[in-house]
């Protein structure tokens, strides 16, 4: 064993410690109170377009898994927040994000999805232009045409990027402040003891999900795995159990598996520690990674859909080995098909029902002592957005007011 397993052996064994204390104690990690949420975070469409620019348009997010753009030219172009975003891993090595808009007239240069990219440049579907992967502009059809242009000037928009811990990370907005560092600090590596660039893709898919918070508050919390989970994760979990750690706005929660209480009386070093705890990591705002169990691992994106009401996640299935044998190819399959299951027919089913009748939870919404995680993130959200209704309430009026000046003039 190297001291890096130990030093991940110790800590699992230390955590499974720490939930096993909790469970015998009947209890859970809990925030010093309960906290009351307003209705007005989840339905006003200003403070949501608002905490939307600010979070998902200004902080890194993690678009791509390292594993989807192993090697040169590989791509990967997605709509995050109503901008369109290329990924590519360059001549270099090293992978960059632009705004997939051709810089003639705005075609994207790839349809949305993972590839190779084609004889070593993108070729715009509209007029031919041709970038390379490295966003420059390299050809114009007709380019004696077109007239006198700076074909240096006119690369494809680069948005600032790193590739840290398995995810190539992106902000959407070019030139602002971008430290990933910073931004992940005493997280990454919790996020690098995954190893996750070291895991194989087994599949990825997108599941149509309910609003941004409803969606992500059911991603915090394992007080509901026994009433919505019972033939899925909640066959395997302990319901209302978890070990709870912040790192800045990240977390990671540790719940207990239905196996666990088998540990008490045993000498620790009997313990397989790694087989009783399931742990998720979340980086703020929407990247989750969960059930690491028997080689396999589940890590979801989610992202706001210009509707406010509904949501995609990109969930990816990664595995620590390919499988090779009927058997593994079985157990991934399972594995899978039950986070499938899980989130879109369980999970989200009951979000969407919430979604839907949000509008007569007029006195708001509880976040128990129990659920430090969803205080936490929600804390956070309002931390970073800095919604000021007054502010808003004054935009409106100065519109309102030119706005009537306009029509003066047009009278
Ligand atoms: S829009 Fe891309 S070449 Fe015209
Ligand atoms: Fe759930």
């Amino acid at each position: 064993m190297t001291s890096t397993d130990d030093a991940a052996h110790d800590s699992m064994l230390a955590l499974t410690r720490r939930v096993l204390r909790l469970h015998e104690a009947g209890s859970t990690d809990m925030a010093a109170a309960p906290m009351r949420q307003s209705l007005d975070a989840y339905v006003n469409p200003e403070r949501w377009a608002h905490e939307v620019d600010k979070i998902f348009r200004e902080l890194p997010l993690a678009l791509a898994l390292s594993v989807e753009l192993p090697n040169v030219g590989d791509y990967r172009a997605l709509h995050v927040a109503g901008v369109p975003v290329l990924m590519v891993r360059g001549g270099d090595g090293q992978a960059r994000a632009y705004v997939n808009a051709c810089r003639h007239r705005g075609a994207p240069v790839v349809e949305d999805g993972r590839g190779h990219q084609d004889k070593g440049r993108f070729l715009c579907p509209y007029h031919a232009w041709a970038y390379d992967d490295r966003g420059a502009l390299v050809a114009m059809f007709g380019e004696r045409t077109v007239g006198e242009l700076e074909r240096q000037d006119l690369g494809l928009l680069e948005l600032p990027s790193a590739e840290r811990s398995g995810f190539i990370w992106v902000a959407l907005k070019p030139g602002c402040d971008f430290d990933i560092d910073a931004w992940l600090r005493d997280f990454r590596p919790r996020l690098d003891s995954l190893r996750l660039a070291d895991w194989h893709l087994y599949c990825q898919r997108e599941v149509e999900g309910p609003g941004w918070k409803v969606a992500w508050d059911g991603y915090l919390e394992g007080y509901h795995q026994q009433m919505v989970h019972p033939q899925t994760v909640g066959k395997n979990t302990i319901a209302n159990l978890m070990a709870w750690d912040a790192y800045g706005p990240h977390q990671r929660i540790v719940f207990g598996r239905k196996s666990l209480p088998q540990l008490s009386g045993k000498p620790e070093s009997a313990w397989d520690a790694q087989v009783h705890i399931r742990l998720i990591h979340s980086a703020f705002p929407n990247l989750s990674i969960s059930g690491i169990v028997g080689g396999h691992c589940l890590v979801s994106q989610l992202y706001p859909l210009p509707d406010m009401a509904h949501t995609l996640t990109v969930q990816t299935v990664l595995v620590e080995a390919l499988p090779r044998t009927a058997t593994e190819r079985d157990a991934a399959e399972v594995f899978s098909q039950m986070a499938l299951q899980a989130v879109r027919d369980e999970d989200y089913a009951i979000g969407r029902r919430i979604q839907a009748g949000l509008g007569a939870a007029k006195e708001g919404f509880i976040f128990g002592r129990n659920e430090p995680s969803l205080q936490h993130y929600h804390q956070w959200v309002e931390r970073i957005a800095q919604w000021e209704p007054q502010a808003a309430d004054e935009k409106q009026a100065a519109r309102n007011r030119s706005r009537q000046r306009g029509h003066g003039h047009a009278a």
